[in-house]
């Protein structure tokens, strides 16, 4: 049995950025992180428009208590205000020690670090390097946790959380380089395992983000928050879906469909392009189901809209977002200094999570919490984001929490013993899942029930959604469960197996799914991103409550718990 005072499972921003908090404030730690990629390939590495935080830089009139009524506002109420506090008020700090540990920021002409505008925010905050901050920001966390020594697990799958009376004490996990199964026990556990864009069929996520630390969390019979708040970025290029940034309308790019008309002067006038993001991807979806998208033979009636970029000039578009002019070029063909980018609405990111405290500490439900299991980043809940999160508001929530997530873990294992773990038993449970995938004689493949179950998502549980649509991607769901036990694997070897981890990351997704939507049909409002046809307004007296998730293979049981709301009351929101 491998053994560490703490692991960390998930090498993107979140686990970075805590693994060097524990590292600096207990340098005596032995300290893991797991991950089933490298470090550097998490999905973090691609986010693109930058981190909001209050410098003032380039606008004076900025406060933090202005940065937390937008987050607010944004999540259309549901988000604990004593959170969002938290993250707006830390923000500036925790960008100046990125500085510090070497980020390369875009600058402005006296050397500060640029800020620009963003979705929802009401002022210029978000700080960025041009359109690649993730990857700037990952590479020199990655840098510094190696000077630290923190001994990283790359490319091991974990597979099980291990949490024994209300205790997290380890995972088992699986090598893919060769199939070797270990157990980790540790005195503290956290996840920061990112999102699960993979459950749609169109995403900017990468393929590694399968909500294997929420279904594993669930599977261990801890409760998932808010599942149902499901954000779709408005600009996914067409028909590949990755992020055109949101940077490109923050620097001045327009949104236009087939009339040649910007729209957005219908939905949100003052905002216009700049607009939240569950408003401007309705606004979008509107449009093309209103038959004013556009085909690619530029007729209208088509399956997305243009974002024209033109009449900011090449200098423009080549400093400031270098990267969506080349995906474009690269993936639809398209040269966005003379041509508009083609775009539709993406699933990007998870509002919803694992439920913790602003310390990171995973919540056991409405009350207790989790002793020895911690949480940040995408993967978590702490509620920051409520039912829609604010553009360049998530790297932000990654260090912040991270940060604060890894001091508190630096302070809980001081005086703890290492748990007591059956190693035998999780050793035989987990070759026995691995034997029995396998063995099953299925007539189906992984891609197949994959593509029907992102297919069903998608159809069913969407930017739209009604009670009689969700009744039926649950029903659809449920028989894909089945197929699921139907699947052959072609492959059975030891080295590399990666068809196994897909076996795995299925599962993960199809559990996750069934949270989504049931947590989406028992909440019969609209709010932020969940968007009921059937139930169009919000309803604060109902329904201004996170809801709490409990999965088990019978279904997923419902319970809720009440929202922070000290700084600002709910008002209508209108932009
Ligand atoms: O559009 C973007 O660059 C995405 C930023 C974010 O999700 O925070």
């Amino acid at each position: 049995m491998l053994e560490h005072d703490v692991v960390i499972i998930g090498g993107g921003l979140a686990g970075c950025r805590a693994a060097l908090e524990i590292s600096r404030l207990a340098p005596n730690l032995k300290l893991a992180l797991v991950a089933k990629t490298h470090p550097i390939r998490s999905h973090s590495v691609a986010a693109q428009g930058g981190m909001a935080a209050t410098l003032k830089n380039v606008d004076d009139q900025d406060s933090w208590s202005a940065h937390a009524f937008d987050t607010v506002k944004g999540s259309d109420y549901l988000a604990d205000q004593d959170a969002v506090a938290i993250l707006t008020q830390e923000a500036p700090e925790v960008v100046i020690d990125l500085e510090h540990l070497g980020v390369l920021f875009s600058r402005l002409e006296d050397g500060r670090i640029a800020q620009r505008a963003f979705g929802g925010h009401s002022h210029n905050r978000t700080c960025y390097a041009a359109d690649k901050t993730g990857h700037a920001i990952l590479h020199e966390l990655y840098n510094n946790i190696r000077k630290y020594g923190v001994q990283i697990y790359e490319e091991w799958y974990v597979m099980r959380l291990i949490l024994e009376d209300n205790q997290a004490k380890g995972v088992v996990m699986y090598h893919l380089l060769d199939g070797e199964i270990v157990v980790l026990r540790a005195k503290a556990v956290m996840f920061a395992t990112g999102g699960y864009g993979r459950v749609y069929n169109t995403t900017s996520n990468d393929y590694a983000s399968t909500g294997d630390g929420l279904s594993m969390t669930a599977l261990a019979g801890v409760p998932l928050e808010d599942m149902e708040f499901v954000q779709f970025h408005p600009t996914g290029l067409y028909p590949a879906g990755v992020l055109i940034s949101e940077a490109v309308r923050g620097e001045g790019a327009y949104l236009v469909n087939s009339e040649g008309d910007r729209f957005m002067t219908t939905y949100a006038p003052s905002r216009m392009e700049l607009a939240p993001r569950d408003i401007t991807s309705r606004a979008i979806t509107t449009e093309i189901r209103a038959g004013r998208g556009i085909n690619l033979d530029g007729s209208a009636g088509g399956p997305f809209v243009h974002l024209d970029l033109r009449h900011m000039g090449k200098e423009k578009i080549m400093s400031r977002v270098p990267f969506c002019w080349e995906e474009a070029h690269r993936l639809a063909g398209v040269d966005a200094v003379v041509q508009p980018i083609p775009v539709r609405p993406t699933v990007h990111y998870c509002m919803g999570g694992i439920p913790v405290n602003t310390d990171g500490q995973v919540r056991s439900g409405a009350e207790g919490l989790v002793e020895s299991f911690f949480s940040a980043g995408e993967t978590s809940c702490v509620s920051v984001h409520g039912a829609n999160r604010l553009g360049s508001n998530s790297l932000l929530e990654c260090v912040v929490y991270g940060r604060r997530t890894g001091a508190a873990i630096a302070r809980y294992v001081q005086d703890r013993k290492q748990p007591e773990i059956d190693q035998q038993r999780y050793l035989q449970e987990a070759q026995a899942q691995i034997q029995a995938l396998l063995d099953q004689p299925g007539e189906y493949r992984l891609g197949q029930i994959r593509q029907q179950f992102q297919d069903c998502m998608t159809d069913y549980c969407g930017v739209f959604r009604t009670a009689d649509l969700m009744q039926r991607g649950l029903t659809q769901l449920r028989q894909l469960q089945q197929l699921y036990l139907q699947t052959r694997l072609d492959d059975k070897g030891k080295l590399w197996n990666t068809e196994l981890m897909e076996a795995f990351e299925l599962r993960n997704l199809i559990i996750v799914g069934e949270m989504i939507i049931t947590g989406a049909l028992h909440r019969q409002e609209s709010r932020g991103a969940h968007f009921r046809e059937d139930f169009p307004q919000r309803d604060d007296d109902s329904f201004l409550k996170h809801t709490l998730a409990y999965y088990s293979p019978a279904g997923v049981d419902l319970q809720y718990m009440s929202v922070n709301t000290s700084m600002f009351q709910p008002q209508e929101r209108k932009y």
